[in-house]
């Protein structure tokens, strides 16, 4: 049975245009509840340890870089089959492919700046929620 809950990050460049309370709007507005909520600043070493299934991807050192290099906001998501529908609403990784009015295809730049992360399965949804909280910070 699919799970209910699915983390994402509103990723460094799209907090520091300004854009967070706009896609938290669309997220709430398309069914999906906060459980938790975050903003931080990752290290390197953080970046890389929640990433850490790309290490060795040609991408993965930019990624890390991009990912430490400012603000970030992580927030904890709940709703049915969570982990697929967040995929579908924010679209493809690629802003570019996604599909028009899509999170990713309004405030996305590239594949790595794509404003948004959207964990890809309950089990990393599950690791990537204990990532960045703990009980006493889940809802
Ligand atoms: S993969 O290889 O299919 O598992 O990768 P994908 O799921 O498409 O993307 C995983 C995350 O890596 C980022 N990414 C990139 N960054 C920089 N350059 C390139 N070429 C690139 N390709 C993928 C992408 O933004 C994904 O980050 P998250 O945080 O998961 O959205």
């Amino acid at each position: 049975m699919a799970g209910n809950l699915t983390l994402t990050m509103i990723k460094p460049t799209a907090f520091n245009k300004n854009y967070t309370g706009a896609i938290l709007k669309m997220i709430n507005e398309a069914g999906f509840t906060i459980k938790a909520m975050k903003l931080t600043q990752l290290t390197p070493q953080q970046a890389g340890t929640f990433y850490a299934v790309h290490k060795g991807k040609p991408f993965y050192d930019s990624l890390v870089s991009f990912m430490s290099s400012g603000p970030l906001v992580a927030v904890l998501l709940e709703k049915e089959n969570a982990v697929e529908e967040f995929r579908n609403f924010i679209g493809a990784t690629n802003p570019e492919k996604a599909e028009e009015g899509t999170i990713r295809k309004l405030y996305g730049t590239s594949l790595q700046q794509n404003a948004v992360h959207g964990s890809d399965s309950d089990e990393n949804a599950k690791v990537e929620a204990e990532f960045f909280f703990s009980k006493l910070e889940r809802f």
